[in-house]
């Protein structure tokens, strides 16, 4: 298992930079597991996409002395709403699911797992600013650019590798 744009193997705790022990108990849940079965960006997976963020912040919280387990923990969680965005608006008539899906992820992940204050900050709060409320904690404020990084470079990847295809 790798993070977009990294070599190391996220399975091994030592190439991973203590990654994997932070996140394993997740990672291992039925229901972390299924988001395999959604699309997030371009050919993503939700699940990877998760694993790129929860990576990243776990990297990036760590450079900066702030707290890397609810980083990588939170990430890993911050699109646990479980269902294909793709059809949600037709399935459900909800147009907003940039704004409502992370309280679907929170409410989720707190049905499942036990959170910290700073985690459900960063779930909550990841869309920021489309969700008006801004963040509580400076891990929150590294998920709102992570978070919008990797769905960019996933996005690109995609359109990149379709139009290579293409030639
Ligand atoms: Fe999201
Ligand atoms: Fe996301």
């Amino acid at each position: 298992m790798y993070a977009i744009g990294s070599k190391k193997n996220l399975l091994s705790n030592e190439m991973s930079d203590g990654y994997y022990d932070t996140v394993k108990d997740l990672l291992e849940h039925e229901l972390v597991q299924k988001m395999k079965e959604f699309t997030q960006h371009g050919n993503t997976s939700t699940f990877q996409h998760c694993v790129n963020v929860s990576y990243y912040n776990y990297k990036i919280c760590k450079f900066f002395h702030l707290d890397a387990r609810a980083g990588a923990r939170a990430g890993l969680l911050h699109d646990f709403f479980l269902y294909d965005w793709h059809t949600h608006t037709r399935d459900t008539g909800d147009h907003f699911h940039g704004m409502t899906h992370p309280k679907a992820a929170l409410k989720n992940a707190s049905r499942h797992f036990n959170l910290s204050a700073r985690e459900k900050d960063i779930i909550l709060k990841h869309m920021f600013p489309l969700t008006i409320t801004p963040p509580r904690y400076m891990e929150t404020f590294v998920i709102v650019f992570v978070d919008k990084y990797c769905g960019l470079i996933e996005t690109v990847g995609h359109m990149c590798a379709k139009l290579s295809g293409k030639k």
